[in-house]
């Protein structure tokens, strides 16, 4: 199958261009380095000639309300415009578990905005809804320290790798569209303040995880179940302590899979 993966240079698109590719897909990625702009329709009629799957896992360089609202509207609108010329038969995006729970932030008004395009097109449509990515957890701390202190709610968190996002991506992409909404997320429940502790082992790294009933996630208040999928969710294989000990190499200023590889060690020894 001829399958087109908007947003195919970045952190998930490229994974997913690669298993898309290995399982034997005529796998495209499209993006403005490519020659593709979803913005501006640039070579959006071109690649998608001959595609049967569009997937979008593209990402607004802006996180201002306004701009991030202007890219997921007009780029979805494009998008749905060219498939539908083309004979697309199946559009696949990703979006974010509990987004409708999020709309006091401008980043969720617009993915609900760029869910509720989709849906109301004529193309069979999937939409994907992910939990966090184990990638952005040293960004969250960031988000979120004053001075010494990392505060954050201490609500249910159930991130996964991107790996396993880009893994449930293209299980969706090649089946038949679902014609409303899929839930994936990693296979461990945390609360957000333990996984960012755990994060943030490192020997290297003086801050304080504190757990503040007051503190806000990304500046949105949020609730003990707000950032966690139902039930039915489809779980992810990869365990976080089992990702920082892989990746611990490029997570920049931080050694925590060598600390909790040493852990490990020495708890395995002690046994
Ligand atoms: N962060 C999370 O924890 C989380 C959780 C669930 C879901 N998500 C969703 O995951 C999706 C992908 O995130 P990501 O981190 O993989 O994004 P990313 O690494 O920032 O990649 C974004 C991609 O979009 C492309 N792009 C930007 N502007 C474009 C345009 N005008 N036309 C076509 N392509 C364009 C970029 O191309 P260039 O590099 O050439 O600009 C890049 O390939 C997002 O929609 C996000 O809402 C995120």
């Amino acid at each position: 199958m001829k399958i087109v993966v908007i947003g195919g240079t970045g952190l998930i698109g490229s994974k997913l261009v690669n298993k898309l590719r290995d399982q034997g897909h005529d796998a495209v990625a499209a993006a403005p380095n490519t020659g593709v702009n979803t913005l501006t329709g640039e070579g959006l009629a071109e690649v998608l000639k001959g595609a049967s799957v569009v997937v979008d896992v593209s990402n607004s360089p802006s996180w201002e309300d306004a701009a991030v609202l202007n890219f997921f509207e007009t780029s979805t609108r494009n998008l749905l415009t060219y498939e539908a010329a083309a004979g697309v038969g199946h559009h696949v995006a990703l979006s974010v578990v509990g987004t409708e729970r999020m709309l006091e932030s401008g980043y969720f008004r617009a993915k609900i905005a760029q869910e509720n395009l989709i849906k109301a097109s004529s193309i069979p449509h999937s939409i994907v809804r992910a939990t966090q990515f184990y990638e952005f957890f040293q960004g969250i701390a960031d988000f979120s320290t004053d001075g010494n202190n990392v505060r954050l709610p201490h609500v249910l968190f159930q991130p996964m790798a991107a790996d396993d996002v880009a893994s449930g991506m293209a299980r969706v992409a090649v089946g038949p569209p679902v014609n409303g909404i899929v839930e994936i997320a990693g296979p461990e429940k945390f609360c957000l303040d333990e996984f960012i502790r755990q994060g943030l082992v490192a020997p290297s790294d003086p801050r304080e995880v504190v757990a503040d009933a007051h503190a806000r996630y990304y500046g949105i208040e949020v609730k003990e179940r707000t950032l966690i999928p139902e039930d039915d969710a489809k779980l992810g294989k990869i365990r976080f302590e089992d990702w920082l000990t892989q990746t611990a190499a490029q997570i920049p200023g931080a050694r925590a899979g060598a600390a909790l590889s040493e852990e490990k060690e020495s708890r395995e020894k002690a046994s």
